[in-house]
């Protein structure tokens, strides 16, 4: 790198391998900072994950015990069915269209797209003749080879040509077509509810340090001494990103902004805003108080984030103070509130009753009783993660008075929004 950068402060340790590198990506990392300079977070993130070759997302199959981390739909069905039951909630409390579009960003395995159809198939006569279809964004070709297998079994085929939109359609046993973007933008436009399960802590992060010149940049170096290391450096000017993306009366002095999830969350608002429809979002996060919460996950460990790039996953919190900026003038936003109280407004005891008054055999039972408390205990997943929802503005408006007609003439107060308002569960 011939720009002079100046080493970052020791919150950003240079540490030994302590593996065998990931050749082929730190090969491809080391040899574009020799040609180009430092890269910023942003883009050693987006490489590491999803470079269309040797990218982390498009090689493995990271979810579930085998693999590097685990997800609360992997844990219980019951987390996709409340899901479900959320999404038919919204399209109820839109009027019901007749046309029901499910959009999930970034679906993993396909089990909570699976959960949430096994819910429509069954509350069949409350969807009536609603018709229904499940288009999925994933930029990863072999997870979307699972989720064709989990959703469609063998009846999914790739497109023809690979810069086809729909890379992959196929059709659910019950008949529900299902197609595969690698964006959102290709998505067809009208009433959709979207749905992102750790989908946005995956997204590229910037990372900005503030010094006694102003923010600047953290960005991603070699290490002088070791020519197959990667260090943190901070730029010693500022960069397009440092002087756009802090906000003005910051007071933390170190953010992470992910711009790409600012983007993604502003074309959801506008969807919703011109076509109707609704978004949950599910995540780890915070409302704009952390600071450095980049990491990297394998094997269910913490992982050093430069180390064997390509071979674990990274990941940072979500800051929903900054989705709700991006989204409000276009949407009304609810939350974030905690994955405890979105699954006990949503009636996870009354279900984990049921399933447990039908379930004799014991260690079904005790599997039931542990995943209900890995999901719900605070201290697991119940107050990490937090549900987040955008909703066209209709949904939340009161209805207006109108001079001399009676309460009962007036038109109905909106249904209340499920999972952010305790409901009562017969
Ligand atoms: C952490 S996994 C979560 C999977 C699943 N939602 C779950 O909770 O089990 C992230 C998912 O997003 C996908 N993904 C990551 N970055 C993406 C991007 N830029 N565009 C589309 N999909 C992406 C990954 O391939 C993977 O399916």
């Amino acid at each position: 790198a011939s720009v002079p950068f100046v080493i970052a402060a020791s919150r950003y340790p240079v540490r030994e391998l302590n593996e065998k590198p990931q050749p082929s990506m730190l090969r491809h990392l080391t040899s574009k900072i020799k040609s180009t300079g430092p890269v910023t977070v942003a883009e050693y993130m987006r490489e590491v994950l999803t470079n269309p070759v040797t990218g982390y997302y498009v090689k493995n199959n990271m979810l579930g015990p085998e693999g590097d981390f685990i997800t609360s739909p992997e844990i219980s069905q019951i987390f996709g069915e409340l899901v479900g039951v959320w999404i038919l909630s919204e399209w109820m409390g839109a009027g019901q269209p007749k046309q029901l579009q499910l959009v999930e960003l970034g679906p993993g395995k396909g089990s909570l797209a699976s959960d949430v159809l096994r819910v429509f198939g069954q509350l069949r006569s409350v969807l009536g003749g609603a018709s229904v279809s499940l288009h999925l964004v994933e930029v990863s070709p072999a997870l979307s080879r699972l989720q064709a297998q989990n959703l469609t079994g063998d009846s999914s085929q790739e497109a023809d040509a690979e810069d086809e939109p729909v890379y992959r359609s196929g059709e659910t046993a019950a008949g529900l077509p299902v197609s595969w973007y690698r964006r959102l933008d290709d998505v067809p436009t009208g009433f959709s509810i979207f749905v992102a399960h750790e989908f946005f802590d995956a997204l590229p992060i910037h990372k900005f340090q503030r010094t006694e010149k102003g923010w600047r940049e953290v960005m991603v170096d070699i290490d002088p001494d070791k020519e197959d290391q990667l260090r943190f450096v901070v730029a010693p000017s500022p960069t397009l990103s440092s002087s756009t993306l802090v906000q003005a009366d910051e007071s933390r002095s170190h953010v992470e902004v992910c711009a790409e999830g600012g983007v993604i969350v502003q074309q959801l608002a506008r969807r919703i805003a011109e076509d109707g429809g609704a978004a949950l979002i599910a995540d780890y996060g915070h409302d704009g108080t952390k600071t450095d919460t980049f990491r990297g996950f394998k094997g269910h460990q913490l992982h050093d984030v430069l180390s064997s790039p390509g071979s674990a996953d990274l990941t940072a919190d979500v800051d929903f103070s900054f989705l709700r900026r991006m989204a409000e003038s276009d949407v009304a936003c609810l939350g974030p509130v905690t994955q405890r109280t979105f699954l006990k407004n949503m009636g996870i005891d009354s279900r984990m009753q049921v399933l447990l008054r039908n379930c004799s055999d014991p260690s079904t039972r005790k599997q039931l009783i542990s995943s209900y408390d890995m999901l719900t205990n605070p201290s697991k997943m119940g107050e990490r993660f937090h549900f987040f929802s955008l909703l066209h503005h209709s949904r939340l408006a009161k209805p207006k008075k109108v001079e001399g007609l009676t309460l009962e003439k007036r038109s109905p107060a909106p249904l209340p929004v499920a999972g952010f308002t305790k409901l009562k569960f017969s």
